[in-house]
């Protein structure tokens, strides 16, 4: 006897959305419709055209269904992240890139707008420290054309992922520590922009897709309180920029306050400023590197 034809296409992201559901995953149905799409390699709006009709599920749908309610990362199991324009390659080893993360590339590209039409900007030299897949990097480099753009990664896994999205795109990416990364490149950026590690030790995420599949060298960011590469990365953007030149960073709420003021005390910076995310949170300061002497800059120059 042969098998009658599986579920409609309909049925199937049905189930799959109370499956999802139950297993806890925070957005079931649009997770239900992206596994769909990449299984069938068509946008939405042709998944939803063809849920319509009596097509059937794709072959291996339940399988990546399970996978996800298994709570691995949508991500992980399509190989991709979306990050403003670019497709990203992700898989384990590797963080996420998530959307908040699009308003720092935001600041840069701001910043680097209204002065692109002082001498030397036509080509800003910009870095970006702890580069993961290249998010960031990646995106200025695409989005910025005649930009020269430089990424440092310290994981070894990281850093493959990184490769593979940003070598095509023309970054100049090393692996090394953004403590003492580029040390011929001492004084010489338009701009160092940063998403570090960041969390206080104590503060494990909830989610298993973060707990369990993000790696802890890119969620801890040393101390009690999470400031440790946070703290080094501002030494390093002292130590890298230009007198004059734009320091952007992420990071947690909590640490909004500390992180102005570490900059305002330390007397490196001028325009010590907080950004608010989409959902209004204070995650994410920017400053200017102040003319004269620069930080020659030990984490000792920053201390909070
Ligand atoms: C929060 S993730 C951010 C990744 C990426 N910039 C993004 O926004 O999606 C922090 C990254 O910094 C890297 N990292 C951690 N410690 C580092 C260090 N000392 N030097 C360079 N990179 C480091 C981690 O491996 C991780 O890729």
């Amino acid at each position: 006897m042969t098998e009658g034809p599986g579920p409609s296409l309909a049925k199937a992201v049905r189930d799959a959305t109370a499956v999802l559901a139950a297993a806890g995953v925070p957005s079931p149905r649009v997770d239900a419709e992206l596994l769909a799409e990449h299984l069938l390699g068509v946008g939405l709006g042709r998944l939803r055209a063809l849920m319509l009709g009596d097509t059937p599920a794709p072959e291996g749908y339940a399988d990546l269904v399970a996978e996800r309610a298994r709570r691995i990362p949508l991500q992980h199991i399509t190989g991709v992240a979306h990050f403003r324009y670019l497709e990203l390659a992700v898989g384990p080893g590797v963080f996420i890139p998530r959307p908040e993360t699009e308003s720092v590339v935001q600041l840069v590209l701001d910043w680097l707008k209204d002065r692109g039409r002082l001498p030397g900007m036509a080509h800003p030299k910009v870095v970006d420290l702890g580069t993961g897949s290249g998010a960031i990097a990646g995106s200025i480099a695409h989005e910025v054309p005649g930009a020269e753009v430089h990424a440092v990664e310290f994981s070894e896994f990281a850093h493959a992922w990184a490769a593979k999205n940003l070598l095509p795109l023309g970054v100049l990416l090393v692996r090394g520590d953004l403590r003492n990364a580029l040390p011929e490149h001492n004084g010489s950026f338009d701009v160092v922009v940063s998403n570090p590690p960041y969390i206080p030790a104590e503060a494990i995420p909830n989610e298993p897709e973060v707990a369990l599949h993000d790696p802890p060298e890119a969620l801890y960011g040393g101390g009690a309180d999470g400031m440790e590469l946070p703290t080094a990365a501002a030494a390093s953007a002292a130590r890298l920029l230009a007198p004059g030149g734009y320091f952007v960073m992420e990071h947690a709420e909590v640490q909004a306050g500390r992180i102005a003021g570490m900059l305002e005390r330390s007397g490196l910076w001028t325009e010590v400023t907080t950004h608010l995310d989409l959902n209004g949170k204070e995650r994410a300061t920017s400053a200017v590197l102040a003319p004269g002497p620069r930080g020659q800059s030990s984490p000792e120059v920053m201390k909070e």
